[in-house]
Order: C-alpha cells, then structure tokens, then sequence
C-alpha cells in the first residue's frame, strides 16, 4: 500500500486570523504539480509516523502551486503544531498526490457551500471551481469573530466575491447564519456541501436532512473527529500471516497488530481518509468511521482498523 510521494517546497508562508498559517508549497524546480480537483486533499510527512490531510484551498485551475490553511490546534495530536513550527520558507516536505473524497456533485445545478472556521479551506477550492463552471453556488463562512478569521482579505477581492456570506458569532444577530433560510426547501439539483467541527457539521446536516435534503446531497467533510475506543476486547486474525491477536478494550487494532508485528499503512488515525482500508473475511465489524459509505458499513467486508472495533468475538482480515 505504500505511495509515490512527491517533494514540494514552500515558497510563501502567511499567518492569517488567529493562529491559521497559509502556506503554498511548489515543485522545488518549479514544474507543475499533478493537478487536483475541488474538495481534495494532500498527506503531509511531517515526520517518521507523522502524516496529517490538509484540503486545498487554492485554485485548482493551478498546477503552480498547492495551498493549505492550517490551523494550530490547542488539542493537536502532533500534526498541526508540527506544520506552525516546522514548515518555514524553504523547507522542503514529502506529500501525497491529492485524493478526493469530498468531490463536487458533477449533477448539482446549484451548490451551498457551508465552512465553519478552518472548514473553510475545502469550500474555497470548491468556489473557484464553481465560479470557473459558471455554476450557480453561494459560500456561507461562519466564525467566532472576524479577527479570528482567515482568508477574509482574499474573499473581499474574489471573482465570486457577491456570492461569499460571513457569519461571525460576535456579530449583529442579523448577521448570523439563519441555516432554515439559507437551505430553504430542497430542490432538484441542489447540493450542500459543509466542513467544520464537528458540532458545527452536525448541526448543518441534521437540518438539512429535517428540511428533506436527501443524504447524498449533503456532502460532508470531517477533519477531525474524536475516536470512540470503548468496548469490549475481541479478537482478530490476520488470515495472510495466520497471526491472531486480542484487542484490548481502549486499543485500536491497528495498535493491536502491530505489537505482533504486522504493520498496516495509517495516516489520520480517526476514520477519515481510507487509508488503513482492509477487507473482512469474518465476523461482523462495528464501523465507527465516517470514510464508509452507510452502504459499504452494511455490507460488512471493509473495516477501518485504525479506528472501528468489532461486534462479534473475532474479525478474520484480508491482511
Ligand atoms: S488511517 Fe485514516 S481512516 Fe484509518
């Protein structure tokens, strides 16, 4: 499973709002870069079993550069503390090649796209891409407050600028985004896209479905979520090697593998980006990922070790 990675420099760091830095990040002989599609994003290998996703928010029409917005978080489990302290003018960094699973809907006649605070970064690769289609979209960003906020220069001064609506909670209620309105009754075509935290998402979803939004015209992106290890201890073979092992209650099973032995490729570690993907050959996975389709958790012969748990007494992999 492992990946052709490709070297980028960074030629332009900006710190913007509270604690967002913006990089762009070039071929260090300054080719062009393998193009991506709105909604992407790229693994960064920030460090030996250090690989966080950050989604582009450049152009896509540009191959010159990627973008990223990062945001320090106080709760980091290493990623975004290590792209502040690190990723300075110059210094060159292994990524992946972009991957998409929060694509635009080629079908959609009309987009909501919904960031709230960092959740924004995806949102603006989507309104470049929308704006160039000549599709119809507006682009709600919602914030603590406005000092807090990045890329509010560059959304006064965009091409799509008169479809852009901030909402910042410090603000004149009027303001604030008013989501019954702003979704209003579904209609054919209509797609809404949203990314934040998770509270936030949680909060757009559930109202869009309430309004009759159906599940696969709500697009979603989580980017991060916190992982639910409880449960009991159960079992896992791993049917390549013939090695079994227990899983402790409060341990993944990709942790459980590797102390006997068997490495499996991870990289968000929270059941967002497929990447520890293996197939199951027995027994009945408890998907606690939001990467799997509703359809491909009730089909039960994929799991996400990196994060899911098991519903029987043991799981037999494909691994
Ligand atoms: S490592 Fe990302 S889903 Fe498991």
């Amino acid at each position: 499973m492992s990946e052709q990675l490709v070297t980028v420099v960074v030629r332009k760091r900006d710190e913007q709002g509270e604690g967002v830095v913006v990089l762009e990040l070039a071929d260090p002989q300054g080719r062009p870069l393998p193009a991506f599609a709105a909604g992407a994003h790229v693994d960064l290998h920030l460090q030996p079993g250090l690989v966080r996703q950050y989604s582009l928010c450049g152009d896509p029409a540009s191959s010159a550069s990627y973008r990223l917005g990062v945001l320090k978080d106080p709760a980091s489990r290493g990623g975004s503390l290590a792209v502040h302290a690190q990723l300075q003018p110059g210094c060159e960094i292994h990524i992946s090649r972009p991957r998409n699973h929060f694509p635009l809907a080629p079908e959609a006649r009309r987009s909501i796209l919904i960031g709230g605070g960092i959740g924004i970064t995806p949102m603006l690769a989507m309104a470049y891409a929308l704006t160039a289609a000549d599709s119809d979209f507006e682009l709600h960003y919602c914030g603590r407050s406005r000092a807090r906020s990045a890329f509010l220069d560059e959304l006064a001064q965009v091409p799509f600028a008169r479809r852009v609506q901030t909402h910042f909670d410090d603000e004149a209620p009027a303001q604030q985004l008013d989501l019954v309105r702003v979704l209003g009754q579904p209609q054919p075509g209509t797609h809404v896209y949203v990314c934040g935290p998770a509270g936030f998402m949680d909060w757009v979803i559930g109202q869009a479905i309430a309004q009759g939004y159906a599940d696969d015209h709500v697009h979603r992106e989580y980017f991060r979520l916190a992982v639910d290890a409880s449960g009991g201890s159960f079992e896992v073979q791993a049917a390549r090697s013939g090695k079994t092992v227990q899983v402790a209650e409060g341990q993944s099973i990709v942790e459980a593998l590797s102390a006997a032995g068997i490495k499996i490729d991870i990289s968000c570690e929270q059941g967002v980006c497929g990447t520890c993907l293996c197939d199951v050959l027995e027994g009945l996975p408890d998907h606690r990922d939001v990467y799997l389709t509703d359809e491909e958790k009730q089909a039960n012969d994929q799991i996400l070790v990196c994060c899911s748990r098991a519903k029987s007494q043991k799981l037999v992999l494909d691994i």
